[in-house]
């Protein structure tokens, strides 16, 4: 989201770059949506993907659809909405494969919930574009337990994408990472760090009060702070992956080191009384 015109505005070798500092350290999923850039990072990224064609089998592509915005690459869309119909999820799935220049997704997710969803029309999509190759697994994004329920009825969700962090600790409490132990959906989590507010704002009482108690961790455990606010996302039974959304080499690089470490149970809730800013009931 960040490596295109919403963001770094990377060439296509600052693209390629990355993609390699990447996949030298472990991180193989790429994660997109169909708007990011105004509907124009898929399309880079495809253009650096296009130049090492060999690497593709090794890398797992993820997007998402059904938000549409009124931006100049669609002038069509008059206000931003969602659509959910199976004809345009089909006609998004089919332009970021021509965007990404790959013949197949690892995985598409329906972006937002739309209220006026109808779960077997996704799932007629889904079927057909995975009966056609176009995508090995399909999921949604930001979804609450009873859509999932919903939707899972009619075609089995691979992933819930949902913003997890330290600052939004909501999916701990609500059942959305009950529901993905349960039903064995992947978590995704976006805004790992907060989308580095905690760490670029003038910080707020909550936000010292983190800093303050990830600090001496970050000592104990021997890593940097901000990753110990992503090994606090590894610690939970239910597999979060961190959508890490940096456009740092650096930190590319030393983002691996957060899921060798095994938080011990009191610092887990150091960090979540931090935030909550008071005791576990
Ligand atoms: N499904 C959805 O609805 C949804 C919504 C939003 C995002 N997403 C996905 O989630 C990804 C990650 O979201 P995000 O970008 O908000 O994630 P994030 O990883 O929480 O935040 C990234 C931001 O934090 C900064 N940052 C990271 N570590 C830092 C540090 N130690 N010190 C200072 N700044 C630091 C980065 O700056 P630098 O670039 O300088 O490192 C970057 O601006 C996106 O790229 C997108 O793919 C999905």
């Amino acid at each position: 989201m960040k490596w295109g015109q919403w963001g770094a505005r990377f060439s296509t070798a600052a693209y390629l770059d990355m993609i390699h500092t990447c996949l030298d350290h472990g991180i193989t999923s790429f994660d997109h949506a169909d708007i990011y850039g105004d509907y124009t990072t898929e399309e880079e990224f495809g253009a650096a993907l296009k130049q090492i064609p060999g690497k593709r089998a090794a890398m797992q592509l993820i997007t998402k659809c059904g938000i549409q915005m009124p931006v100049e690459a669609r002038p069509s869309f008059q206000i931003k909405s969602y659509n959910t119909s199976k004809a345009y999820i089909i006609a998004c799935a089919e332009r970021s494969l021509r965007n990404l220049q790959t013949d197949y997704l690892d995985a598409l997710l329906i972006h937002r919930p739309d209220p006026l969803m109808d779960p077997a029309e996704i799932a007629e999509a889904f079927t057909q574009l995975k009966q056609q190759g176009k995508i090995l697994h399909a999921g949604v994004s930001n979804f609450t337990p009873s859509q999932v329920n919903m939707l899972h009825t009619y075609f089995p969700v691979a992933i819930n994408q949902l913003e997890i962090s330290v600052v939004h600790m909501d999916p701990f409490h609500n059942g959305q990472l009950d529901q993905c132990i349960e039903k064995k959906i992947v978590p995704m989590a976006w805004a790992p760090l907060g989308s580095g507010a905690l760490f670029n704002n003038e910080p707020d009482e909550r936000s010292t009060r983190i800093l303050q108690t990830a600090a001496p961790l970050a000592t104990k455990y021997q890593i940097e702070a901000d990753l110990i606010l992503l090994a606090f996302l590894h610690r939970h039974p239910s597999g979060i992956v961190p959508v890490l959304g940096t456009s740092k080499a650096s930190r590319i690089i030393s983002a691996m080191q957060a899921s060798g470490v095994r938080l011990e149970t009191e610092d887990w809730f150091r960090l979540w009384e931090a935030s909550a800013g008071k005791q576990v009931p």
